[in-house]
């Protein structure tokens, strides 16, 4: 019921002119919203779905509650060999808790289809994932439109996490950080964020 009541009101923010999501991987990066594209079911019609992958899991569950049964959720990663490098320190407001970015990455690895960012302006970013106030960010930096499985992108979050975790007393409790793929004109970023 609650995860209803926040689509509802992300929707409403989205629909009225003037009013902006607070949430932002950081100042300058204009936040847009991730699309899902895919099947809800084998041998069906491409759809698109917006949302984080957490609210697009929801939407289609109300139309096909067994979803994503019967559908193949393994799809390759880009070239691994395309230079890709992580930053750490960047990404969302602060740090994020790593057993919820670990929650979106399951998301991700759980979905079949293709997460995908519209094109916009250089450095648009949209959330791919959130819970908890851990967010997780696909961002294209030429403003042409991003396009991967949402499976490929959860395993760069695994990494970037991965790489990027720090806590105290031994424990790697949080993360925060960001995948460039320049070859590809993407980074996906895990971050602190408000939902
Ligand atoms: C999904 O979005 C793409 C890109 O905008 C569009 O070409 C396609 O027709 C859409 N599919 C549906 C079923 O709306």
């Amino acid at each position: 019921m609650l995860n209803r009541i926040a689509i509802l009101f992300v929707g409403l923010a989205v629909a009225l002119p003037g009013i902006q999501l607070a949430a932002s991987p950081r100042a300058d990066a204009p936040v847009s919203r991730m699309i899902w594209r895919g099947q809800i079911e084998a041998g069906g019609p491409e759809m698109n779905f917006t949302g984080t992958v957490q609210e697009v899991v929801a939407q289609i569950r109300q139309i096909k509650p067994d979803f994503p049964a019967g559908l193949k959720t393994t799809m390759p990663l880009p070239n691994k060999d395309d230079g890709h490098e992580v930053q750490c320190g960047v990404g969302g407001s602060g740090t994020a808790d790593v057993s919820y970015i670990n929650d979106g990455i399951s998301y991700l690895h759980g979905i079949p289809g293709n997460c995908v960012v519209g094109a916009g302006n250089p450095g648009t970013c949209a959330r791919i994932s959130c819970s908890y106030n851990s967010g997780i960010w696909l961002c294209s930096e030429n403003g042409q439109e991003v396009l991967w499985p949402c499976s490929a992108l959860g395993d760069i979050a695994e990494n970037d996490c991965f790489t990027c975790q720090g806590g105290s007393g031994g424990n790697n409790n949080w993360c925060r950080g960001r995948e460039k793929w320049p070859a590809n004109n993407f980074h996906v970023d895990v971050g602190e964020d408000s939902c």
